[in-house]
């Protein structure tokens, strides 16, 4: 059977290129700006996109590839892609959730445990030879605090379900309450779960509907001391609110994810109350893997005329 054309956009490790070569005609490039410069004729037979990156998909974009069938996204999160321009024109979306709930949600726990218990700060100070001159500054206790989840998703409740392993009292909030275990405590508002809470997690799905979720207002319910802790997109945050907040003292956070990734805002970096991670979340072998095989397999169906694993739409 004759290979079909599909594009790869973004950089993706030498096992996804592999296996993307043996499977389809293949055609990559670095960034969705460059398909503009890819021969018409190419473009023209192109069937799926295996895309990777967070630059926005849109309709321009899917105009240059008029066979295009399926944008096969790499990540749970597709808010990079312009869905409702991509229904018009009867493109189909996948994305690759669930493969990579547990190292998110992982990320999440050493990202909270790792400010609390202030590891690297820890670390630098054996290194450094400052032991010597007296011992490490108390912290404060991670087990037994409060807990709040922002979106009990299904990485969220991945979040919810380690920290019940910590003594946490579970507080959410989502659109309606969920089943839940015994004692989890729903918040009808994204500012009422803010005020319970030592530590708000943040675990929504990016775009429109989520954009500044955590607004200014939920921000400043959040108790002294609290901390914010986001592994889900930049966007979800009012991040001028959330530096000024931090600029005063009042709140600490723990960021796995920005506006404008990977050009984050400088005055993140002087803050000593915030715990800076690039992305990282999924970012492990196993798991990558996982997502590269779902990405596969959902183009795959498209061009066999199987259900796709995992649309979107
Ligand atoms: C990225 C993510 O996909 O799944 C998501 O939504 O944000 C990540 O897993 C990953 O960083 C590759 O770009």
């Amino acid at each position: 059977m004759k290979r079909q054309r599909v594009i790869a956009v973004g950089s993706y490790p030498e096992w996804d290129n592999e296996a993307m070569t043996q499977s389809f005609a293949l055609t990559t490039v670095a960034r969705l700006a460059d398909l503009a410069d890819l021969d018409p004729s190419l473009r023209h037979e192109t069937i799926a996109v295996a895309y990777k990156g967070g630059a926005a998909f849109g309709a321009e974009t899917m105009d240059l590839l008029p066979a295009l069938g399926v944008i096969a996204n790499f990540g749970v999160g597709y808010d990079a892609i312009d869905v409702d321009a991509a229904r018009a024109r009867g493109i189909r979306v996948t994305n690759t959730p669930d493969v990579l709930n547990d190292d998110v949600a992982d990320t999440a726990l050493a990202m909270m445990l790792a400010l609390c218990r202030r590891i690297p700060d820890g670390d630098r100070f054996v290194r450094e030879g400052r032991w010597r001159g007296g011992d490490f500054p108390l912290n404060r206790k991670f087990s037994g605090g409060r807990a709040g989840i922002m979106g009990l998703g299904r990485i969220g409740r991945a979040i919810a379900d380690r920290l019940v392993g910590f003594g946490m009292e579970i507080h959410y909030h989502s659109r309606s309450a969920k089943e839940v275990p015994a004692g989890w405590i729903f918040h009808a508002t994204p500012e009422g779960l803010a005020a319970e809470v030592d530590w708000l997690v943040v675990a929504l799905v990016g775009g429109a509907a989520t954009e500044r979720y955590v607004s200014a207002e939920v921000i400043a319910c959040m108790p002294q001391d609290a901390v914010l802790v986001n592994i889900s997109r930049g966007s979800t945050v009012d991040e001028a609110a959330l530096i000024e907040a931090l600029e005063a003292g009042r709140i600490g956070a723990a960021l796995d994810v920005f506006r404008n990734e990977p050009d984050i805002d400088p005055r993140f970096l002087s803050l000593p109350n915030v715990l800076l991670q690039p992305h990282q979340g999924s970012g492990t072998v196993e798991t990558r893997r996982a997502m590269g095989e779902l990405q596969r397999a959902n183009i795959r169906a498209f061009l066999t005329g199987e259900p796709l694993l995992t649309p979107v739409a």
